[in-house]
């Protein structure tokens, strides 16, 4: 199949080369990222592969659909960004990669949570300085606090898994409880609840009209004073102005995002030139407890080459017609959980 391949990452290449090279697909690289204006690129291609930050809303399928298209290939996990009562009318099919390794984004959550604990980021910068005063530096041991985890499928598991090795509690809000997770002591509860009783907060749902700003002003008053809280999740889940005002004030006491709302106006680009016009981002930048991190979580070897392969299979099982159903994204199944 002629498969347009929308936000090419240069680091992405090889290894979708590589994948195709069992499939012997034509893949059109394209370094724009798709909109409506950016559709007909896909002229002539059956397929589009989207990344996490292309916007896929009503316009841009139509234009998509409009230029022959008929797969939407996503190499994310994630799905918000595509309009799915759309595509089903368009008659667009719309796979993705359900797992391709929730060790990649689990291990850099604890790398955020270690991170700010332990004030690496502002020990490595006065080393380099040679100031080697711990002022300032304090952090406290992981063993025997709370962790409260949003969301407990693959990744919410794995970081689970993670910080029990730390001798963490675990408490958890989840619709659909984990058994896996369940046998490690979690404990399941209701979000406030969860805010109320932990330490560190780190978020794993989808980002779906139910978990939108699902931490905001009146969850955050019953967080403990002083919380830390990690989102590798989506920005959405995340009010980003009512999470300034609670590292004003001392309520979040330490935040580690490795997403953010308007992220698709920044991350996956080299912006040291330009001047950032995005004020609410440049004031989260202006805290010594915020270290953020430009949705990097995925980012290893093995999940890099797991997103490529699954793309390049789904992109032949629909020529087959026989994508494995768990990869297809439909609104039939995902809209009456939002
Ligand atoms: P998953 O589908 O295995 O697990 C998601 C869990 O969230 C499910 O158990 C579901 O029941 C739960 N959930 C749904 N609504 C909820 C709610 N209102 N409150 C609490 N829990 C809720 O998904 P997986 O693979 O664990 O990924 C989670 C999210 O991580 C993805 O949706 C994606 O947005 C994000 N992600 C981020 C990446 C990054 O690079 N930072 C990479 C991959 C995924």
């Amino acid at each position: 199949m002629r498969v347009a391949i929308f936000s090419t990452k240069a680091f992405e290449r090889t290894f979708l080369d590589r994948a195709n090279e069992r499939h012997g697909h034509e893949l059109r690289y394209l370094e724009p990222s798709l909109n409506a204006s950016t559709a007909p690129l896909a002229g002539g291609c059956q397929a589009a592969c989207l990344f996490a930050n292309d916007n896929a809303d009503a316009a841009a399928l139509k234009g998509l659909a409009d230029a022959g298209v008929l797969l939407i290939a996503l190499r994310s996990a994630g799905f918000n960004h595509v309009d799915l009562e759309a595509a089903e009318r368009l008659g667009l099919t719309v796979a993705r990669v359900p797992a391709y390794s929730p060790y990649s984004v689990a291990e850099h959550a604890a790398g955020l949570i270690l991170t700010l604990n332990r004030k690496l980021h502002r020990a490595y910068n006065r080393v380099r300085e040679q100031n080697f005063s711990l002022d300032g530096l304090m952090g406290f041991d992981l063993k025997g606090k709370t962790v409260g985890l949003v969301g407990t499928g693959q990744i919410g598991e794995a970081l689970a898994r993670i910080m029990h090795g730390f001798g963490c509690e675990l408490h958890a809000t989840d619709p659909k409880p984990n058994p896996a997770c369940e046998e490690l002591g979690m404990s399941y509860m209701p979000l406030d609840e969860l805010l109320e009783t932990s330490d560190i907060v780190s978020l794993h749902c989808p980002l779906t009209p139910a978990t939108h700003h699902l931490i905001n002003d009146r969850s955050l008053e019953h967080a403990r004073d002083g919380f830390m809280l990690i989102n590798t999740s989506r920005g959405g889940v995340v009010d980003t102005g009512a999470v300034i005002r609670g590292l004003k004030s001392g309520k979040i006491g330490a935040l580690g995002l490795d997403v953010y709302e308007e992220e698709g106006d920044l991350f996956f680009r080299d912006l040291s030139d330009h001047v950032i016009q995005d004020d609410v981002f440049m004031r989260l930048m202006t805290f010594p407890n915020v270290f953020v991190t430009a949705h990097q979580g995925f980012f290893t070897r093995e999940a890099v080459t797991n997103i490529a392969d699954t793309t390049m299979g789904n992109i032949s099982a629909f020529q087959q017609g026989e994508i494995p159903e768990e990869n297809i994204v439909s609104a039939e199944k995902f809209i009456a959980d939002k």
